[in-house]
C-alpha cells in the first residue's frame, strides 16, 4: 500500500461542480458509493453544517484510508465496504429511509494506481491482478492465461474500443505459450510490441487493453447499470444523482439511463396519450456533461477525461405526470 503522502496529494475531480450539482444543503444526508480518499464527502461534512455521509468502497485498503481521514467527523460518517450496486443494503443498514444526494465518482483512485502490488497500472511493475475488492473475483492474469484468442480479442475491443484488438490477443496468446505472463509491466510492454501500437499524443499504447480487462475484472458497468435505478428508489424526493465517469462506455450507459428515467413512455409517438402508464423519475439535469476546466486538468492531469452527469428525482407534485416530451 501507498503511504500516506499519497493520500494527501489526491485531488477531487470537478469538487466545485459536485458540490453545486447535488445542491449539498446543511443537515442533509448523502451517500458517496466510491468514498475513495473521502475528498468528495470531506468537503461536504466540512462545508455544510450537520451533513451526514454513508460512504462505500469495495477496496478494503482505501476504505481504511478513509476512515483514518473522516474519522474527525464521528458519528456523521458511516462507512461500508460494499459495492455500490448494493447500496440500497448500505442505506438500509444505516437506518435511513431515503438520502438527499448520491455520489459515484467511478474507476480507481490514486492511491491504487499508484500501488504496484495492486496491479493497475501498466508503468508500475506488478502483478497482474486490477482487483479492486483483492478478496474476490478473478484477477487480470487468470483471464489473460487463460481465455481463448477470440473472448480476449473481443474483450479488448468491447470493453476498450480497442482497433487493434485481433492483433492484442494473438500476441498474448503465442507469449503465453512459451510462458505465463504475470505482471503488468510483461503485458505492457508485450503491446507495445504489436505491429501499429505506437504512442498517440502520449497515450500508452497499452491504456485500452488494460482499460478493458479492469472492468471485466471489476464487472465495473454491471455495478453502475445496477446502482443507478436504486439511487434514484432511495432519494428523496428532488435529491440528486451526480455520476463522473472516465470513459466513453460509463457515459453512453448514463446518459442513456437518465433519459430513459426521465421520459420512460414506450408509446408510438403517434398515440396522442400515454397508455404504457410509465411514469416519469425525474429530470435530467445536466443536458451536456460538465467537464474540468483548462485549469483543473492542468493541476490535475487524471481529470482530463472527467464528464458530470447529474439527475434529480421527481418531488411529489410531479410523479405520476407523463414524461414524453
Ligand atoms: C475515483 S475514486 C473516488 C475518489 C473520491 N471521490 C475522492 O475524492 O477521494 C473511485 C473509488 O471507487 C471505488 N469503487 C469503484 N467501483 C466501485 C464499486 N462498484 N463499488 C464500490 N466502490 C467502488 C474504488 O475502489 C475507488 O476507491
Amino acid at each position: 500500500m501507498t503511504g500516506g503522502e499519497a493520500v494527501w496529494r489526491h485531488v477531487p475531480v470537478l469538487l466545485e461542480e459536485v458540490l453545486s450539482g447535488l445542491s449539498v444543503r446543511q443537515g442533509g444526508v448523502y451517500l458517496d458509493g466510491t468514498i475513495g480518499m473521502g475528498g468528495h464527502s470531506l468537503q461536504i461534512l466540512e462545508r455544510y453544517e450537520g451533513t451526514r455521509v454513508i460512504g462505500l468502497d469495495r477496496d478494503p485498503a482505501v476504505l481504511e484510508a478513509a476512515s483514518r481521514r473522516l474519522a474527525g467527523y464521528g458519528e456523521r460518517v458511516l462507512l461500508f465496504h460494499r459495492d455500490f450496486g448494493h447500496l440500497d443494503e448500505a442505506i438500509e443498514e444505516a437506518g435511513v429511509d431515503c438520502v438527499d444526494g448520491v455520489l459515484l465518482d467511478l474507476g480507481v483512485s490514486s492511491m491504487q494506481l499508484e500501488d504496484a502490488d495492486r496491479g493497475f497500472s501498466f508503468s508500475r511493475n506488478g502483478p497482474l491482478d486490477m482487483r479492486m475488492d483483492p478478496g474476490s473475483g478473478v484477477k487480470a492474469s487468470e483471464i489473460v492465461n487463460t481465455w481463448s484468442k477470440e473472448d480476449l480479442a473481443n474483450l479488448f475491443y468491447r470493453y476498450g474500443e480497442e482497433k487493434r484488438s485481433r492483433a492484442i490477443a494473438s500476441a498474448i496468446v503465442r507469449e503465453r505459450e512459451k510462458a505465463p505472463l504475470t505482471t503488468t509491466v510483461q503485458l505492457a510492454d508485450l503491446i507495445s510490441r504489436v505491429p501499429g501500437m505506437s504512442r498517440v499524443k502520449n497515450i500508452h499504447p497499452a491504456t485500452r487493453t488494460f482499460q478493458a480487462l479492469r472492468i471485466e475484472v471489476n464487472e465495473e458497468l454491471d455495478a453502475l447499470k445496477q446502482a443507478i435505478p436504486i439511487s434514484i428508489r432511495y432519494l428523496a424526493p428532488g435529491g440528486r444523482l451526480a455520476i463522473i465517469s472516465f470513459h466513453s462506455l460509463e457515459d453512453r450507459i448514463i446518459k442513456r439511463t437518465f433519459r430513459e428515467l426521465e421520459n420512460p413512455c414506450e408509446c408510438p409517438r403517434e398515440f396522442p396519450q400515454c397508455r404504457c402508464g410509465r411514469v416519469s423519475a425525474g429530470r435530467v439535469v445536466t443536458r451536456r456533461p460538465v467537464t474540468p476546466g483548462p485549469g483543473e486538468i492542468e493541476a490535475n492531469p487524471r481529470s482530463r477525461s472527467a464528464k458530470l452527469r447529474i439527475f434529480e428525482k421527481g418531488r411529489e407534485k410531479e410523479e405520476g405526470e407523463r414524461g414524453k416530451g
